[in-house]
């Protein structure tokens, strides 16, 4: 933006109006223009060209978990891609793009303290959120860091045509495993995964007996697995564990809508019967490992045995909140992004 440019006043935000308990209602959210004051000196601003929608933002809604609750009144709190459009700060070089808690805003004005780390400049700022973000990078912690596959392991990935699942099933292949298996919620979802990203069998969840399919397509039984779902998907995998199977805990979406939680699996035994271990894990953990992970990915992608998709939804910061639904209506495939600017 040059100096003749009349900086903007306003800050299009979506801000937490109340506590979702149970599926997120339209009413959790509020749409606010917010004043943009005058850039101070030692200040920076910055707009927001992409939001990474992300199912833990659901957690950060209703309560505090491994961070604290997101205050009543405030923009929803969110990773995002933003470039600095003004700069009263040396720090920061007008045009220069940071990977950073944007929040579900336009615009973020930075004091020396911004949370986040400049990007490449030749990085897609979409792909900064997905397979080279903390999407990509948690299927690297999960897979490289927790899952200890060996070669010729099954594997089996759930949520697996998601942003995080998608990569993990891949990276096992690249480390050595023998088969991958995926589970997803559509017909279209598992011929993507199988056709594309080179997974050997899938499960459609919705339309298939979970428990019976797993047994069918794992017949030695599962070495390894990596689960983003939960619940009764969960429950399945425990009942086909090899023996001393890793089950390595990224999520489990499947509740994270519930009002009250799930009764847990009824078979952990199986945990005894197997020597399995099962083990969770979060990103921020390998928070100083991320360029380390960023670059092997890129690695893998450069030598096309990691492929990547993410989905761009237009619109505007506003159509953060139905597009963040697709998540757990499992309308996405791959990563879900919003782009802010330009709107459409
Ligand atoms: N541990 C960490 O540090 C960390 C970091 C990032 C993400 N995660 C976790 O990783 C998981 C995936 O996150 P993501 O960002 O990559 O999202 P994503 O997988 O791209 O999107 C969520 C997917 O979950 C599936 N899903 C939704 N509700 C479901 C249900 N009731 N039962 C089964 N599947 C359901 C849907 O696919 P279908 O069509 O297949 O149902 C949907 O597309 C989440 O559990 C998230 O919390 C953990």
């Amino acid at each position: 933006m040059d100096d003749a440019t009349p900086l903007p006043t306003v800050n299009r935000q979506v801000l937490l109006a109340q506590r979702p308990h149970g599926p997120v209602a339209p009413e959790c959210f509020e749409h606010a223009q917010t004043p943009l004051p005058p850039l101070q000196d030692g200040q920076a601003l910055l707009r927001v060209l992409y939001v990474s929608l992300d199912p833990t933002i659901r957690g950060w809604m209703e309560s505090d978990t491994y961070l604290p609750a997101i205050p009543i009144g405030d923009p929803i709190r969110s990773g995002g891609v933003a470039e600095v459009i003004a700069s009263r700060n040396d720090a920061f070089a007008v045009g220069s793009r940071y990977f950073a808690m944007t929040n579900w805003q336009e615009y973020v004005v930075a004091d020396a303290d911004l949370m986040g780390s400049p990007l490449p400049p030749d990085l897609d700022p979409v792909e900064a959120l997905g397979v080279y973000g903390t999407t990509g990078i948690t299927a690297w912690a999960g897979m490289t860091q927790v899952a200890d596959v060996q070669e010729g392991d099954t594997v089996l990935v759930s949520g697996a045509a998601g942003g995080t699942g998608s990569v993990a099933g891949q990276i096992a292949r690249i480390l050595g495993a023998g088969r991958v298996v995926g589970i997803a919620g559509t017909d279209a979802k598992c011929a993507w995964i199988t056709g594309e990203l080179g997974f050997d069998a899938a499960v459609n969840y919705r339309t298939e007996d979970i428990d019976a399919r797993i047994g069918e397509l794992c017949p030695d039984g599962v070495d390894v697995f990596f689960d983003n779902v939960g619940g009764d998907t969960l429950e399945a995998a425990l009942n086909h564990l090899a023996l001393g199977a890793r089950v390595v805990l990224c999520g489990a979406i499947s509740g994270y809508n519930d009002a009250e939680p799930a009764p847990g699996p009824r078979n952990l035994m199986q945990l005894v019967v197997q020597r399995a271990r099962m083990e969770g894990f979060l990103v921020l953990d390998y928070l100083d490992r991320f360029p380390e992970a960023a670059l092997q990915l890129a690695v893998w992608v450069a030598e096309g045995r990691l492929r990547h998709r993410e989905e761009v939804v237009t619109g505007g910061i506003e159509v953060a909140p139905r597009a963040f639904d697709r998540l757990f209506t499992g309308e996405n495939m791959g990563k879900l992004v919003v782009q802010v600017w330009p709107r459409d």
